[in-house]
């Protein structure tokens, strides 16, 4: 059954990782989709494998979140193509893990400029676009640290901490004009290229930062998180694709402003 058969859906940082998938779920699901990256190649490599897997219209647009001129770029790709935006995935986002009294400032005001301001620029064209047509679901990619602190890691809780203010006060504004927005708010996705990237991955990130007292490997800081997970293994993609689908579909309607986890319980220990 296709639960969001032929609906719109624009989404940031769709090259890799879980934009890559999400990409792949919403078209399973019936949707057209308008992906967004900076990855020029990788992106249309994307569009192009996804379209073929699932028989639907995947339109990349090379676009920095960060400029306005590019987010208005990428919602006029969708209204020139399709006439309206259903569905938006904010998933575009960045992560540099340092302790705060090494940290690089300009550093953390990139992830800051990424993950909050990036939102807030795609949340507003989106708004206009919905606002317009008195509909929409907007949903944010939040993560579990943006409702918990994360040592060494300041910049990316405190950018998606800031990321659910700005779900529940789009979503107050927007409800009387029937768009919704919430917040997923993913555990750790342990086999994403977020994590095992061997340059900047976050196990090496870690490893580095000390954030695992006593780690000596890469293999000792993921045992120590898939520990940390009640229900005994990393998030996985599909575990987000199922909730990214039903915010997206009539089967939230009466659900807004919320930030939803998908942890396996881990924000319980
Ligand atoms: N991987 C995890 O463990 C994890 C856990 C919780 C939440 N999340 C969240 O999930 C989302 C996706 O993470 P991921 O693991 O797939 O990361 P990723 O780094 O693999 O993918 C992020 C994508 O965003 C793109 N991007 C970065 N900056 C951009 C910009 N300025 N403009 C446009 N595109 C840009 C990148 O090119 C990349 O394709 C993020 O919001 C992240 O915070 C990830």
């Amino acid at each position: 059954m296709s639960l969001l058969n032929n609906k719109i859906a624009v989404i940031t940082g769709g090259a890799q990782g879980l934009g890559q998938a999400l990409t792949e779920r919403l078209a399973a699901e019936g949707c057209s989709v308008v992906a967004a990256d900076m990855k020029e190649q990788q992106l249309r490599a994307t569009a192009e494998d996804v379209a073929k897997k699932t028989g639907r219209k995947i339109i990349p647009v090379v676009c920095n979140v960060t400029l306005e001129a590019d987010v208005e770029k990428l919602f006029a790709a969708a209204t020139q193509n399709f006439g309206r935006v259903d569905v938006v995935v904010a998933n575009a986002a960045i992560l540099i893990a340092e302790p705060i009294a090494e940290a690089d400032a300009e550093k953390w005001r990139a992830v800051m400029n990424v993950n909050l301001f990036g939102n807030f620029l795609t949340f507003k064209h989106a708004c206009k676009i919905m606002k317009a047509q008195k509909s929409g679901s907007i949903i944010q990619i939040n993560s579990k640290s943006g409702k918990k602190g994360s040592a060494a890691n300041s910049a990316y809780a405190a950018s998606k901490f800031g990321g659910i203010g700005l779900v529940q006060s789009v979503a107050l504004e927007m409800a009387k004009f029937g768009v919704r927005c919430n917040a997923v708010c993913p555990g750790n996705l342990l086999e994403s290229p977020l994590w095992t990237d061997e340059k900047n991955g976050l196990f090496v990130q870690y490893l580095r930062a000390g954030k695992v007292p006593g780690a000596q490997t890469i293999a000792d800081v993921k045992k120590a998180y898939e520990g940390q997970v009640p229900l005994g293994r990393g998030c996985r993609y599909d575990d987000i694709g199922n909730l990214v689908v039903f915010l997206a579909g009539e089967l939230s309607n009466y659900m807004t402003g919320q930030a939803i986890n998908v942890t396996g319980g881990q924000e319980m220990r």
